[in-house]
């Protein structure tokens, strides 16, 4: 079965929409077929695209995310895909709450994956200025390449 990623943070215009694009972009390169997604617990950006500034930061590493749109996270989506990856303690928090019984999705936190960084998440750039989103880019990108190396294994 080939691998299928869901990124969760809290608003999905922020942080999970740059790992979303950080691991396309890192799989594209490594020639890995995976299904990449990303969504919010909460409900207050449905519909919405991704905050200009995350846009910004996509962009200058050459990549639009402007047509990506923010969700809210649901029960299938615990079935539907293989890997659900939290970007913070307290998203992992909120899922563990929402997780149906009969999901079969492997949750994480996101830093997991990165040597070092085990069991730190990944902060908020919402409420600061525009250097954070350069520090939200690197931080998934790290996870990204770190996801990509994970799946090279198992195939
Ligand atoms: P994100 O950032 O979880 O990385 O998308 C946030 C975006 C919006 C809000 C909180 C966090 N908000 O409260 O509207």
């Amino acid at each position: 079965m080939s691998a299928s990623i869901l990124f969760i943070c809290l608003g999905n215009i922020c942080r999970s929409p740059l790992a979303e694009a950080a691991l396309r972009a890192e799989a594209e390169r490594a020639g890995l077929d995976v299904v990449v997604d990303s969504a919010g617990t909460g409900d207050w950006h449905i519909g919405s695209p991704p905050d200009k500034r995350a846009q910004a930061v996509a962009l200058r590493h050459g990549i639009d995310i402007s047509g990506y749109r923010g969700r809210q996270v649901t029960a299938e989506d615990f079935r539907r895909f293989t890997h659900i990856f939290a970007l913070d303690g307290e998203n992992l928090k909120n899922l563990r709450q929402i997780r149906p019984v009969d999901g079969t999705a492997e949750l994480r936190l996101l830093m997991d994956l990165v040597t070092g960084r085990e069991g730190s998440g990944i902060t908020d750039p919402y409420f600061g200025d525009e250097a954070g989103f350069d520090v939200t880019w690197d931080d998934v990108t790290q996870a990204a390449k770190a996801i990509v190396a994970r799946l090279q294994e198992q195939n």
